[in-house]
């Protein structure tokens, strides 16, 4: 695929993370806020996914280095072509480079298999979010 994977600003994705996990809802995005790492792959001016990372302590384990994994997401149209992986490849490379420790997230259950592709597993009972439906924390060693 003739595509770029780059660092990009939060801005620059928000639209689009708003559209897949937000159904398009103008809402402010959770994290958006705190630095974090932002990747972005493209091809030309077309925006295909994205995610991010930030340091933050795993709940279970607060004095361990840890990254927190947040907002992937595919564009519709381009899903199942390695969009996602490019992604997450790019955000394990960041983490490892810049500590390492853990990765984690709070996954929905729709994406699970997804992550387990990339070797994270599933830890504790899945829950419900009321507005996003149900999610599982999810995790691996960098
Ligand atoms: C989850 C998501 C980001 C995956 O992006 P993607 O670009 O479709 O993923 P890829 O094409 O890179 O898939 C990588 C691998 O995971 C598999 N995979 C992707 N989504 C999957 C799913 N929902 N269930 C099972 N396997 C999946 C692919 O088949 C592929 O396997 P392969 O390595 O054997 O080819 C995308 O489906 C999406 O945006 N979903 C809606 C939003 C969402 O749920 N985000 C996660 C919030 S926690």
């Amino acid at each position: 695929m003739g595509v770029q994977v780059r660092e990009v600003a939060a801005a620059e994705t928000a639209e689009l993370r708003r559209r897949v996990l937000r159904a398009g809802r103008p809402v402010a995005l959770p994290g958006d806020a705190d630095p974090a790492f932002h990747v972005g792959v493209y091809d030309g001016e077309l925006l295909l996914g994205t995610g991010n990372v930030r340091v933050d302590p795993a709940p279970w384990a607060p004095s361990d280095p840890a990254w927190r994994l947040r907002g992937m997401a595919t564009h519709p149209e381009h899903r199942g072509r390695g969009v996602g992986a490019l992604v997450l490849d790019a955000l394990l490379a960041h983490a490892r480079g810049h500590g390492g420790g853990v990765l984690w997230c709070n996954a929905r259950t729709p994406a699970q298999a997804f992550y387990e592709r990339a070797g994270l597993v599933a830890r504790g009972e899945p829950w419900e979010d009321p507005e996003l439906g149900p999610h599982v924390v999810m995790w691996r060693t960098l």
